[in-house]
């Protein structure tokens, strides 16, 4: 396993974090058992893995339940855990969404609890909210640094104007600054590239990119994309973002890697995960993982090296897409 910083702190994580949104207790469909995530982290954490994320809303609370549950059997200073605010808790209550001060400390209080911890190494913001202004919410945020009960703030996808404008915010104000974007970002999704990744670099932002295997996508050839429960649960619920993966140039994308893999002699999977570590701006890919053997082979593509060639041939069948993550 390799490590960096994140951003521009000094806090060190591990190059592949491991994503938790498919954890819960009970099997369904393509979201896994606890005798299986407890699996798949032992084997993550005995192969290096120090980066975990999560959020409230993953499984309406219980991937942060077993991932809590799991992690107490190790050492938590050696664990970087982040999780995540915004999307509703409950569908009654308006005040369980959002990111007023009466939402986030309601949630980040739940949140602790589930996960049975004092302290989140990396709260982040799922997404922008409309209804809050922002100076309210990282003053809330600065406040929950100052209580103890988090290390470090980040954000998640929204427009890099918005993302502009709470970092100032947080400057002008001296405020708490996010230190991190996680964004929608892989090799069929390249919008981010436009103004968001720019913006991190110059800010000195850690990017820890989503469904940087496009939801699987990039892990086979795309006629047999619905060949395994998730992806054809995604095919039939997420349509519209497939729609987008295929659109101008990502099914000749998908060939290529297809045939790097096959050069290299890795997996497609695998040539996927290096591509994203090859990018300049990105600190982590956040991997979604259905097994252990998924585990492993994330973490063997850390060692894969990609020649200046092999990413032009990747790169250039590229063409603009819709926006998507985060509207
Ligand atoms: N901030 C946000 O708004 C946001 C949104 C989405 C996700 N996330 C975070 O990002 C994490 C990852 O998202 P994601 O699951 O969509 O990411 P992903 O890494 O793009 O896709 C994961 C899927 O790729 C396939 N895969 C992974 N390794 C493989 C291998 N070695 N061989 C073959 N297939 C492989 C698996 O598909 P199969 O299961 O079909 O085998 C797996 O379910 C989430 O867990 C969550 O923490 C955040």
């Amino acid at each position: 396993m390799e490590y960096t910083t994140l951003g521009k702190t000094g806090m060190t994580v591990s190059r592949i974090c491991l994503g938790t949104m498919n954890f819960q207790f009970e099997k369904d469909g393509w979201q896994l058992g606890e005798e299986q995530v407890r699996e798949i982290i032992d084997r993550a954490i005995d192969l290096g893995v120090t980066f975990f994320d999560t959020a409230n809303v993953y499984r309406g609370g219980r991937s942060e339940e077993v991932l809590g549950k799991i992690l107490a059997d190790y050492d938590r200073d050696r664990i970087v855990l982040a999780t995540k605010v915004y999307n509703s808790m409950d569908s009654d209550n308006p005040n369980a969404a959002g990111l007023s001060r009466k939402a986030i400390e309601q949630e980040l209080a739940h949140s602790l609890d589930r996960l049975g911890m004092e302290t989140i190494d990396l709260y982040q913001i799922h997404r922008w909210d409309d209804a809050t202004p922002i100076a309210e919410t990282l003053a809330t945020l600065d406040d929950a640094v100052r209580r103890n009960q988090v290390r470090y703030i980040g954000a998640s996808s929204m427009w890099a104007h918005q993302f502009a404008d709470a970092l100032h915010t947080s400057d002008r104000l001296g405020l708490e600054r996010f230190v991190s974007m996680q964004n929608h970002y892989n090799m069929v999704y390249r919008e981010e590239e436009r103004e968001m990744l720019p913006l991190c670099e110059k800010k000195g932002i850690g990017v820890i990119p989503w469904s940087p295997l496009a939801r699987g996508y990039l892990t086979r050839p795309h006629d047999a994309f619905d060949t395994t429960d998730r992806g054809q649960r995604e095919a039939e619920s997420r349509a519209d973002r497939h729609e987008i993966y295929r659109a101008n140039g990502g099914q000749e994308i998908n060939e290529r890697v297809q045939k790097l893999a096959a050069d290299h002699d890795v997996s497609m999977a695998q040539i996927a995960v290096a591509w994203q570590l090859h990018q300049d701006p990105i600190t982590a890919p956040i991997i979604g993982v259905s097994s252990v053997d998924q585990v492993e082979e994330a973490v063997e593509a850390v060692d894969i090296s990609l020649s200046d060639d092999d990413l032009a041939y990747l790169a250039e069948p590229y063409g603009p897409v819709e926006i998507s993550g985060h509207r």
